[in-house]
């Protein structure tokens, strides 16, 4: 089956550029047809370079968030994706959104959940001193990253890393993840509706590498 992908962003989307580059091989079950922001996002470039359609809504138009939900809603369904990917989205949907797409509806987070959940994972990491964090892709639920972890992956904290170098060194990880997850649920190796109710574990994809 081919998975078709609707990749939400915010920032410079360079996870959707490792879609869009996995993309390129024509044995890869997964397309994106189409993008979407919050904002005129800088990672939309990504989907221009290879004439993937772009939309935007930005939440300061709305009166409300659940009204700026229900318009990306109506963008996102325009394209009748098989699965939704939040993808560096930085904004939370509301409620009806989730559950309008779950459990169709994935997230990449540069933390290993449930440590360091929302939008500063990384610094937040940083602060608690800890000696090795991680990445992580899950189902989005109602929580903020508190969804079903579909697949992790711990990275270490050296001694120096700044918010910065650290964030460098989870985001080829994350990208990694991210595809490798896109694939096995187009395989049918994950089961999104499994995973959501909780029935399998989580794959570390530490302990699952060679
Ligand atoms: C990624 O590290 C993603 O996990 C993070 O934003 C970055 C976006 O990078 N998302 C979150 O922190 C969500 N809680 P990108 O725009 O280059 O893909």
């Amino acid at each position: 089956m081919v998975l078709s992908l609707v990749v939400l962003i915010s920032g410079g989307g360079s996870n959707l550029r490792a879609l869009l580059e996995a993309s390129e091989d024509a044995e890869f079950p997964a397309r994106v047809i189409a993008v979407g922001a919050d904002r005129d996002a800088d990672g939309f470039e990504h989907a221009e370079a290879y004439g993937i359609p772009t939309f935007a809504a930005a939440l300061s138009n709305f009166d409300d968030r659940e009204s700026w939900g229900d318009a990306m809603l109506e963008q996102i369904r325009v394209w009748q994706p098989d699965l939704v990917i939040l993808s560096g989205f930085m904004k939370l949907l509301p409620p009806r959104v989730i559950a309008a797409l779950s459990p169709n509806l994935i997230n990449t987070h540069p933390a290993y959940l449930p440590e360091f959940p929302g939008a500063h994972g990384v610094r937040d990491a940083l602060a608690a001193g800890v000696t090795e964090t991680g990445a992580s892709i899950i189902i989005v639920d109602n929580g903020v990253d508190a969804g079903p972890i579909i697949s992790q992956r711990r990275v270490p904290v050296l001694p120096g890393d700044t918010e910065s170098t650290l964030h460098d060194r989870i985001k080829p990880v994350e990208r990694e993840l991210l595809v490798q997850a896109v694939l096995d649920i187009a395989n049918g190796i994950i089961d999104l509706k499994t995973t959501a109710a909780g029935d399998t574990a989580a794959t570390d994809q530490r302990s699952a590498s060679p």
